[in-house]
């Protein structure tokens, strides 16, 4: 069975609209979550799609489900976590617990606010998840990446080709991803960037799909300028 975890479970703070989580923000003629979601119902061969939102936004999404005519049979609605990873976990146990979910299984993870994901991005995560059981979602760096330690001086500036910027989604089999997540301590799961990274750490191999500059994140008011510019312009396959 292949599931996709639609990661909502944040508050956006970064975005500053203190009443309401970015992803519920309207882009276009539609939230964010609502495009995002939308995405992956092309597919057929996804069995089931888990939203994970804060608890006091479930019946929200459930209405926003209802209003845009998603059939239930096709999402469901579950509570996230207080951190990204631990939303992950709780889509994880709800999948083990409700849906009698398999290692074997495969869960496409994707911010709720990344509404611009592709078809080839999806079809690529799944023929590559299948392959190789956990793969993550990256673009070539097109600037310079320095590094710093103390935030005043250079420490180092790796070579350009070798760099990634990571995006979403990143796949994995549930086997992979629930073996990697328990042999870490819960510091060493918070201080982890996100689930690529629990994977890597577990010494899995972690496989590229390479995104696309459009995939971007909604994180701050002027992302969401140019995600509406994004959608006019129409440049999103
Ligand atoms: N996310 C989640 N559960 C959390 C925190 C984040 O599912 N406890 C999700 C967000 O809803 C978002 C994605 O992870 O879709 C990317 O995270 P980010 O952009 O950092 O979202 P927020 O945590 O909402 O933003 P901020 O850091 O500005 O508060």
């Amino acid at each position: 069975m292949i599931f996709t975890m639609i990661l909502a479970g944040g508050k956006g703070n970064r975005m500053g609209n203190k009443d309401i989580p970015k992803q519920f923000l309207i882009l276009g003629d539609k939230p964010i979550i609502i495009h995002t979601i939308e995405k992956f119902l092309l597919f057929n061969e996804i069995n089931e799609v888990i939203a994970l939102c804060p608890k006091e936004w479930l019946i929200h999404t459930k209405n926003l489900l209802h209003k845009h005519c998603i059939p239930e049979s096709r999402v469901t609605v579950v509570e996230g976590g207080d951190t990204r990873h631990r939303t992950i976990q709780k889509g994880i146990s709800f999948l083990q617990d409700h849906r009698n979910a398999s290692s074997n299984d495969i869960i496409i993870t994707h911010d709720a606010v990344r509404p611009f994901v592709s078809y080839r991005i999806i079809k690529e995560n799944i023929e590559q998840c299948v392959a190789h059981g956990a793969v993550d979602t990256v673009i070539p760096a097109t600037d310079t990446i320095v590094r710093s330690e103390d935030g005043r001086t250079l420490n180092e500036i790796p070579p350009r080709q070798e760099l990634y910027q990571g995006q979403t989604p990143q796949s994995f089999r549930i086997g992979t991803i629930i073996d990697s997540y328990r042999s870490l301590e819960s510091q060493e799961i918070e201080m982890a960037t996100d689930a690529a990274k629990i994977a890597l750490l577990n010494g899995k191999d972690v496989y590229i799909v390479i995104g696309e500059s459009t995939n971007l994140k909604i994180t701050t008011p002027s992302d969401l300028l140019f995600a509406n510019a994004i959608l006019k312009e129409g440049v999103v396959k």
